[in-house]
């Protein structure tokens, strides 16, 4: 008996191993339960992913099953009704507005085949629009233009008195001018005098970008500079600026090739605007290079543009200037403008912009709270290095 108890038997031996194995049977499910536990957590996953892909496969077929829609452009809003002239046909429609949509005048629609209006359309839809773009009354004033004094006083006298006080003209019997032409060397304030000027004159600033319209809307871009001047025509008082002329109306653009041909249609439509504009009130025309050498003589005959203005690199007053009125915002700490503005000959009212940025970011990169002289400084190297790289470069 006592030995029996000291010495499990055979058949107890066994049975503990069995205990065993089954003991770590069950651990090894336990790991594989958790590894597939795992697993179909990924699934779901995967699969919340692929119904997400089938709901928007769906809304694209749904889209695409709906009827089309029609784009119309709102030309006036009385109580609360629209008068909407449709694209293409120049039908006017008068429709309700729905309530959660809000429209201007100029406004792009889309209206369905009942004609009712089902949405809004941002300018980018509509090709045109992209072209001209299109700002009411930019928020930029002559106190932000550093040196230019004469250049803004002659802007002045043909483009802006001509707008807000036609009546001086007309006493004295002569013809209100209406049209500059701005030339100068990039990053000189050409746009930024365009859009004060707009800004004082509370006129619709109309913005016509002279490569876009040859490099992006081939073959559209007589009938754009078409559009364009009706646009300005509807929205008078409006000052039609067209940027980068000499990309329609160079004199080597037109050496008997397809596209050469459709840049020279653009500059005749753009000649015969700019000449039916000659005696309208309420619209006048600013136009910038910063090629003049390539214009065309067409373009640069007598009577077409009032005055021919030069807007050229800013002096060492100047310089200061500019320096000033991009630094008004920053904090500074002891900053010798009158030095600054010595040693920065050469450089653009854009490229003083941007050394006072940089300069802001050096500033924060070592933890400064204020900009310092030698912030200015290290932007100035930054820029004079990249500039011998590429002479047009400016900071990014
Ligand atoms: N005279 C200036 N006074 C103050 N800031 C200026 C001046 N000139 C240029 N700038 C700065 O540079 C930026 C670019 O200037 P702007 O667009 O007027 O140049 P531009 O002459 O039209 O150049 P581009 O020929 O390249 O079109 C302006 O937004 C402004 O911040
Ligand atoms: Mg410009």
């Amino acid at each position: 008996m006592s030995e029996a108890l000291a010495k499990p038997s055979s058949f107890e031996t066994e049975q503990s191993r069995d205990v065993l194995s089954l003991l770590e049977e069950v651990e090894i499910l336990k790991v594989q339960n958790e590894e597939l536990r795992s697993k179909l957590l990924d699934i779901t996953i995967e699969n919340g992913k692929y119904l997400q892909a089938i709901n928007k496969f769906q809304e694209q077929v749904d889209n695409l099953r709906r009827p089309p829609l029609f784009i119309a452009t709102v030309i006036d809003i009385v109580n609360g009704m629209a008068i909407l002239r449709q694209h293409g046909s120049n039908q006017e429609i008068l429709t309700y507005m729905p309530k959660d949509i809000t429209i201007d005048i100029g406004s792009r629609v889309a209206v369905n085949n009942n004609l009712s209006t089902i949405s809004v359309l941002s300018k980018s839809v509509d090709v045109r629009a992209r072209v001209m773009e299109l700002v009411d009354v930019p928020e930029v004033d002559y106190d932000v233009i550093g040196g230019l004094k004469k250049q803004i006083e002659e802007v002045v006298e043909t483009i802006e008195l001509p707008l807000t006080q036609p009546e001086l003209f007309k006493e004295i019997g002569i013809d209100p001018p209406s049209a500059v032409l701005l030339h100068g060397p990039p990053g000189t304030g050409k746009t930024l005098i365009a859009k004060a000027v707009a800004h004082r004159t509370h006129a619709t600033f109309l913005c016509l970008s002279g490569t876009e319209l040859v490099q992006k809307y081939i073959g559209e871009g007589a009938r754009l500079v078409r559009d364009l001047f009706q646009m300005a025509r509807d929205k008078t008082p409006s000052i039609v600026f067209i940027d980068e002329i000499d990309s329609v109306a160079s004199m080597r653009s037109y050496d008997g090739s397809t596209g050469s041909a459709e840049v020279n249609r653009t500059m005749i439509q753009l000649l015969a605007e700019i000449d039916g504009f000659r005696r309208r009130e309420g619209v006048k025309i600013i136009a910038a290079t910063n090629r003049i050498d390539l214009l065309d003589q067409a373009i640069l005959r007598p009577g077409r543009f009032d005055r021919i203005i030069e807007i050229p690199l800013p002096d060492e007053i100047a310089r200061e200037e500019i320096f000033k009125i991009h630094t008004r915002k920053i904090k500074l700490e002891q900053i010798d403008f009158k030095k600054l503005a010595k040693i920065t000959a050469g450089l653009s009212g854009a490229d003083i912009k941007a050394m006072v940025t940089e300069a802001g970011m050096f500033a924060l990169r070592h933890g400064g709270k204020k900009v310092a002289m030698s912030d200015i400084r290290k932007a100035q190297k930054k820029l004079i290095e990249l500039k011998k790289k590429d002479p047009n470069q400016m900071f990014a």
